[in-house]
């Protein structure tokens, strides 16, 4: 264990999440608001701007740009309140893709934001599965309070019944739209007025009342002090209570309201964050013996998972970002550590933090951070670093494609190009690609469409190789396995004309149509047909 009560403290003020939500709720805002009240921005717009014209601070965000695809540096750094925040973004319009999910196995905690006009939407959905496959811990921030949406207790209730957590409202609007006037703090018993607020500039609500049964409550809010009374009764008699055990169990979500474009609400869900959120949890991992045991970050020897890879951030170089999660004990600049899958060990001097506004070169980093390191190649997604000791962390998964393609070749001289090409860029972790095991073809699958065409330009811009798509057919994939080898061969010689090896050598059911799926479920109960496969 760490014996410096100085570095268990800097672990127990970690704080590491991803922002998750359907596009367009506001997840953009929220983050730049979050960055603003961190101090960490100066001004309201800089996030923004880097989202919508592709901003480019840095020579490889350039190039990311003329590809046309956004990634953005999706780690930011910031400090509030005395802890030291990691915000990851799922990366979420067309650019969807399985890093998205990944990153989501790489956090602690997560903050769902939803559009109160909207509810629940379908990309939320499958972000949540991912959350509830991990039991994560969520937090609920609904937006746009200052515009018409639908009743707050229909949003709870949405968030209970499709997403399956309960919901506990900490905070609670009164009105909506044009009838908006704030939010009650419904543990302090305050009511934060609702001034609109555009812009950088952080204004404190002001505290009008005291209780639900300050005298003050009807004259500022007329008929809605009622509603806000019959509300409040309403949640104490049927609500469920709130518990932090049931939180961190992922089974309830406190939920918070306010309009992130006008600051407001901001500064409760931030005070409540740090506190609610969990600090950097143990993370399994199995040893050199093929045990899984559970790391605990406070462990003294350094150890860290890498869960995504980000290409030829410099053209020229060929180079590739490593993104690494700190799980125990201290990275410092210059340490010698050890890539588990090639043995090899070395001195890491270019490792780097990613601030809100820019990188800075890592003197220490402690669990829960996420350090980049530059890196030629060898290193891939699922890849464990350690000191000297042998582990191996588990849990960063391939997850089913959605999408699927063949890969033509126009020029048939170039196959060994090709498979390179392809091999090489499936590494990197946001497609996957399966060979089938009655013919020769390429199929890549993808979570995400716009990866398909990435991947296209590639090949012909890094490979010299002219390629062209297929339809499929396909419509998702399931990794098969069975312990009773004798049905199981029955099984693969009876779909052998669906299956196909992914590039790890897994086994994968190409699925051709989801009823096919179910018959194959119910005629062969002793195989797994599984929606994700560990890497590696
Ligand atoms: P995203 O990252 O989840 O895709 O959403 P983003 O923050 O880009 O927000 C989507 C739109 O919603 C933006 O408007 C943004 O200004 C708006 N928005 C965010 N928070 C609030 C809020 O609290 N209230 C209201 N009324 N709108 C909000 P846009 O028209 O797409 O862009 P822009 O005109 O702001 O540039």
């Amino acid at each position: 264990m760490l014996s410096e009560s100085r570095d268990k403290r800097e672990i127990e003020r970690r704080r590491t999440f991803a922002i998750i939500s359907h596009p367009d709720a506001g997840k953009t805002t929220l983050t730049e608001k979050l960055l603003l009240f961190g101090g960490a921005i100066q001004l309201a717009g800089t996030v923004k701007a880097r989202k919508s014209a592709r901003y480019a601070a840095s020579d490889w965000m350039v190039m990311e740009k003329e590809r046309g695809i956004s990634v953005t540096t999706s780690v930011m750094s910031f400090s509030y309140g005395g802890f030291e925040i990691n915000l990851l973004d799922t990366p979420g319009h067309q650019d969807f893709s399985e890093d998205t999910y990944r990153v989501l196995t790489a956090v602690d905690s997560a903050l769902l934001v939803i559009d109160a006009a909207k509810g629940v939407e379908s990309r939320t959905q499958k972000l949540m599965d991912v959350c509830r496959m991990r039991g994560t811990p969520v937090i609920t921030f609904i937006n746009k309070l200052d515009r018409e949406g639908l009743p707050p207790l229909e949003l709870t209730s949405d968030i209970e019944n499709r997403l399956g957590m309960e919901c506990v409202p900490l905070t609670w609007p009164v009105g909506m739209g044009s009838t908006f006037k704030g939010a009650y703090d419904i543990r302090k018993g305050e009511l934060r007025f609702f001034s609109p607020t555009h812009g950088g500039k952080i204004r404190e609500p002001q505290v009008l009342i005291s209780g639900l049964d300050d005298e003050k409550l009807d004259s500022l809010l007329g008929n809605q002090a009622e509603d806000l009374r019959a509300d409040m009764e309403l949640l104490r008699e049927a609500g469920t209570p709130f518990s932090r055990e049931r939180y961190l169990a992922g089974e309830l979500t406190p939920v918070f309201f306010g309009s992130a474009v006008n600051n407001f609400g901001v500064r409760e869900l931030l005070d409540s964050f740090i506190l609610l959120a969990p600090a950097p949890l143990p993370r399994p991992a199995l040893t050199e013996s093929g045990e899984l045991r559970m790391v605990s970050p406070e462990e003294e020897e350094f150890s860290g998972v890498v869960f995504k890879i980000q290409a030829n951030m410099d053209k020229a170089h060929r180079d590739r970002m490593a993104f690494m999660r700190v799980c125990s004990g201290r990275f410092t600049r210059g340490m010698r550590i050890r890539h588990l899958r090639t043995g090899r060990a070395g001195a890491v001097s270019n490792a780097v933090l990613f601030m809100a506004r820019e990188r800075a070169g890592v003197e220490n980093a402690y669990p829960g951070d996420i350090i980049g390191m530059a890196g030629h190649g060898a290193i891939k997604i699922g890849d464990t670093f350690t000191e000297k000791s042998y582990l191996k962390y588990t849990g960063i998964p391939n997850f089913a494609p959605e999408h699927f393609r063949r890969v033509r070749l126009r020029n048939p001289l170039k196959t060994k190009q090709l498979q390179k090409g392809l091999e090489q860029l499936a590494e990197e972790g946001a497609v996957q690609l399966f060979r089938p095991l009655a013919n020769n073809d390429y199929i890549l699958g993808a979570v995400g469409v716009l990866q398909f065409e990435v991947i296209i330009s590639r090949l012909a811009e890094e490979y010299a190789v002219d390629a062209a798509y297929e339809e499929t057919g396909i419509e998702t994939a399931r990794w098969v396995v069975s312990e009773d080898k004798g049905v199981f061969e029955e099984f693969k010689s009876r779909y052998r004309q669906d299956l196909a090896v992914d590039a790890e050598g897994a086994l994968a059911y190409l699925v051709p149509g989801l009823w096919k799926l179910e018959a194959a479920e119910e005629r062969y109960p002793s195989v797994e047909f599984r929606v994700t496969r560990e890497i590696g």
